[in-house]
């Protein structure tokens, strides 16, 4: 099967500002693939070349097997887009920017399909108020329903939950869930840390390279964990690997000693994790 993405030795300059270096990549079809990376590490860059909104400086990208730039209008229908920024039309009601992006890929049964994500995005009592009313969260909302309506084989979402509710954005990844086990591939932006843990596969990007490619599981692995017992009354603390063979060592040892009386384990949280990878990776360019 073709992959949903293909980038190779991608680089794009802004000037003399090189924003992406070099990126090599594969996506397979039908994951959920998170681009994580602090703020102007390059996410929505590499996102505009998937796209075909910007043109690779050097290198080349394939988007389910075709050029984004010259088969645009082939590959048109099977994209869906949310910018990181909405792009609406703030003189149209919400339900209009949905019709409106419908139309313009001829979707079947428009209607009933507009209303169906306005209720999936709890927007049907604001549906038909202009955009220029909403706040931000709620115009995220309408551009999600926009890069939806088509139903797309892949879609690309340019940080889709920032600025979203804590109950909405669960929502949110419950439906790229399901989408993405209907065959959709989600390509998902975010420098929130912990929706790293939401993905298949994460790609973290720093600086316009990137810097780790592994699943949720490898990269809490890297992290450590703070061990913390009482043994014979006394508190100690140990900090440990976070792999399940030194865990498992560990709470072997401790299990098998009566004198201990309680075990509690603190891993790493991810925005650590994820940010210790960065600079490490850094330092070790910087000092050659
Ligand atoms: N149109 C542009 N002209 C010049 N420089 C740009 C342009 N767009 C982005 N850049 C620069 O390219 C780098 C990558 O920016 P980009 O927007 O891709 O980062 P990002 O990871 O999406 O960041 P954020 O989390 O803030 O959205 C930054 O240094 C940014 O200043
Ligand atoms: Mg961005």
């Amino acid at each position: 099967m073709t992959n949903a993405v293909e980038i190779d030795h991608l680089s794009k300059d802004y000037g003399k500002l090189r924003a992406l270096d070099n990126i090599i990549l594969s996506v397979p079809q039908g994951a959920i693939y998170g681009l994580v990376g602090p703020n102007g590490a390059g996410k929505t860059t590499l996102i505009k070349t998937l796209v075909g909104t910007l043109k690779p400086t050097t290198g080349s990208v394939k988007v389910l097997g075709l050029d984004p730039l010259q088969d645009k209008w082939k590959l048109r229908k099977h994209i869906g887009y949310m910018p990181q920024t909405a792009a609406l039309y703030d003189d149209l009601s919400a339900k209009k920017n949905i019709l409106f992006f419908g139309a313009a890929q001829n979707v079947p049964d428009l209607e009933k399909k507009a209303d169906d994500i306005l209720a999936f995005a709890e927007l049907t009592d604001r549906g038909n108020d202009l955009v220029r009313t909403f706040s931000g969260g709620m115009k995220k909302r309408v551009s999600l329903c926009c890069a939806l309506i088509h139903q797309p084989k892949i879609v690309f979402l340019d940080e889709p939950t920032a600025a979203i509710d804590p109950h909405l954005k669960i929502e949110s990844w419950n439906l790229f869930r399901k989408l993405a086990k209907s065959g959709v591939t989600l390509f998902i932006s975010t420098h929130l840390m912990d929706e790293a843990l939401l993905c298949d596969k994460v790609t973290i990007l720093g600086n316009g390279k990137i810097i780790a490619v592994d699943t949720p599981q490898k990269l809490l692995e890297r992290g450590k964990t703070k061990l913390k017992y009482s043994e014979n009354g006394e508190v100690k603390e140990s900090i440990l690997d976070s792999t399940p063979e030194s865990l498992a060592n560990e709470l072997q040892k401790l299990g098998l000693n009566q004198n201990i009386t309680s075990i509690s384990l603190q891993p790493d949280n991810i925005e650590n994790i994820v940010l210790g990878i960065i600079g490490e990776k850094q330092n070790s360019e910087s000092t050659g």
